[in-house]
């Protein structure tokens, strides 16, 4: 008997001695064989003899995501972990262990409801600050998310683009890179284009000699210079003006500038990550962006997509502020109820993962059990298509759609100031199929 099998058959006569019905697997064609459909936990060796563990973790999760899986390890690899349970591990062991704490650990996570609380809690007692981890979310637009951002951080790039709306990550998704990155001992300094006036930005990014303009009664070193070998985040890039998105791209060209009212070009090794919430292209077709310089920016492009489009990301997302706010607030609350949980499924976050932290931490303060009830989170605020759903009901004579949805798309114009971004946003519609309304329904702002 080699040592795999003892240490199989060491855990399997304790599993059975404890009343769990088991079933072994030496390989992973051999698991697979056995059809584990039905096995509410699975303990998953890292090293098989036929396939790595992770993908066989995938598998198991594809085929049921409730399946619980315990990954035991040869390594104590904390980043081995970490990936396992990323990809929705319950647990690790790691080896040689302890028979009685594989069985405890067995025990937990099947009693557990919510049942990984724990490895996000261990995750995060681990993490870095911004570390890739702190992006929570299993849906593939997020695992490439993730997966680019860490691709992104360590190459060359000298200038990203993060898109998104608002609330959905980009700052944080900023300082992922730069914490991931080669510069991350080197400073990393942002600036919202759109809160100083023109010059007050150009002098706060590029510095200004002495004299430069009234007031400018010393020398200044802007952002740039600041940050030099690290990374400086253009947030709101969108609402730069003209000018000096002319000034900023000769930057990110060629590397140098000049301080406001300086004539010697300086030069410094700065990595730019802009982000807006608007469609750039749509601003460059209206001519508000700068065409150069968008195309400049948008060589290395991340999208973090509407949480509305990820649904299935929702109860991580819960449950890693829950962990946070229990340590904030020293609660203890346990769990979120199904009904309260389908409710924020559905819900349509217009503020994104920034609206639903807040409604997590509103919740967390009015509970006073250890559970969270939809009472506790009153999302009738926003543009709420799934709770229309409950409430609109069809009147026995029936009515005339077309009409309706008229009606609804004006007054949504109409209550977003015929902005068709808000107009849009409040019907549950993008641009383009708000467009399509208005034309069809042959809609104008009455004068
Ligand atoms: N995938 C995610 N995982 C964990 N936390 C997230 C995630 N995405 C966003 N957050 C959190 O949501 C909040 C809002 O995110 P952030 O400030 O980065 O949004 P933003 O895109 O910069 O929004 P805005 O356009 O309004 O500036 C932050 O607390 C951030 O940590
Ligand atoms: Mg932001």
């Amino acid at each position: 008997m080699d040592d795999e099998q003892l240490i199989r058959w060491s855990l399997v006569s304790r599993l059975t001695e404890e009343g769990y019905r088991v079933v072994e697997a030496g390989t992973a064609a051999e698991a697979r064989e056995k059809r584990l459909e039905g096995v509410d936990l699975v303990l998953l060796d890292y090293k098989l003899p036929d396939s790595d563990g992770l993908a066989v973790l995938k598998e198991i999760k594809d085929a049921d995501p409730d399946t619980v899986v315990i990954m035991l390890t040869g390594h104590s690899s904390v980043a081995m972990a970490v990936e396992a349970m990323k990809r929705g591990a319950f647990h690790y062991a790691n080896k040689p262990f302890d028979v009685d704490e594989v069985a405890l650990l067995v025990e937990k996570a099947l009693e557990t409801t919510e049942l990984r609380r724990e490895v996000r809690t261990l995750r995060a007692s681990q993490a870095r600050p911004f570390g890739i981890e702190r992006i929570v979310g299993q849906s593939p637009s997020v695992a490439a998310v993730r997966a680019l951002l860490q691709k992104v951080a360590v190459s060359p790039a000298s200038t990203v683009l993060l898109t998104g709306e608002s609330g959905t990550g980009k700052d944080l998704a900023a300082k992922v890179i730069h914490y991931a990155s080669s510069r991350a001992n080197q400073p990393f300094m942002n600036i919202t284009c759109s809160a100083l006036p023109e010059a007050l930005l150009e002098s706060e990014l590029f510095g200004h000699e002495r004299g430069a303009f009234t007031g400018a009664d010393r020398q200044k070193r802007g952002l740039l210079e600041s940050s030099d070998g690290g990374t400086v985040f253009l947030d709101e890039i969108g609402e730069m003006v003209p000018a000096l998105q002319a000034k900023l791209l000769r930057f990110l060209e060629e590397k140098t500038f000049k301080r406001v009212g300086g004539s010697s070009d300086l030069h410094v090794d700065v990595r730019v990550i802009a982000a807006t919430n608007r469609n750039l292209e749509e601003e460059v077709r209206e001519r508000r962006f700068r065409e150069d310089l968008y195309y400049r920016l948008n060589v290395l492009p991340i999208l973090l997509a509407p949480l509305r489009d990820r649904a299935g990301d929702i109860p991580l997302l819960v449950n890693f502020y829950i962990d946070a706010y229990n340590t904030e607030f020293r609660k203890q609350i346990r769990r979120v109820t199904p009904e309260a949980m389908d409710r924020l499924k559905s819900y349509r976050w217009p503020g994104n993962v920034r609206e639903l932290r807040n409604a997590v931490e509103r919740a967390m303060l009015l509970a006073e059990g250890d559970e969270l009830a939809p009472g506790h989170f009153p999302l009738s605020g926003g543009p709420l298509a799934a709770r229309l759903t409950e409430t609109v009901e069809l009147p026995p004579n029936g009515i005339d759609l077309e009409q309706l949805e008229r009606s609804l798309v004006f007054q949504a114009l109409e209550g977003s100031r015929w902005n068709q971004t808000k107009a849009a946003a409040l019907l549950g519609l993008n641009r383009d199929q708000i467009r399509y309304r208005i034309e069809k329904f042959k809609l104008e702002k009455p004068s």
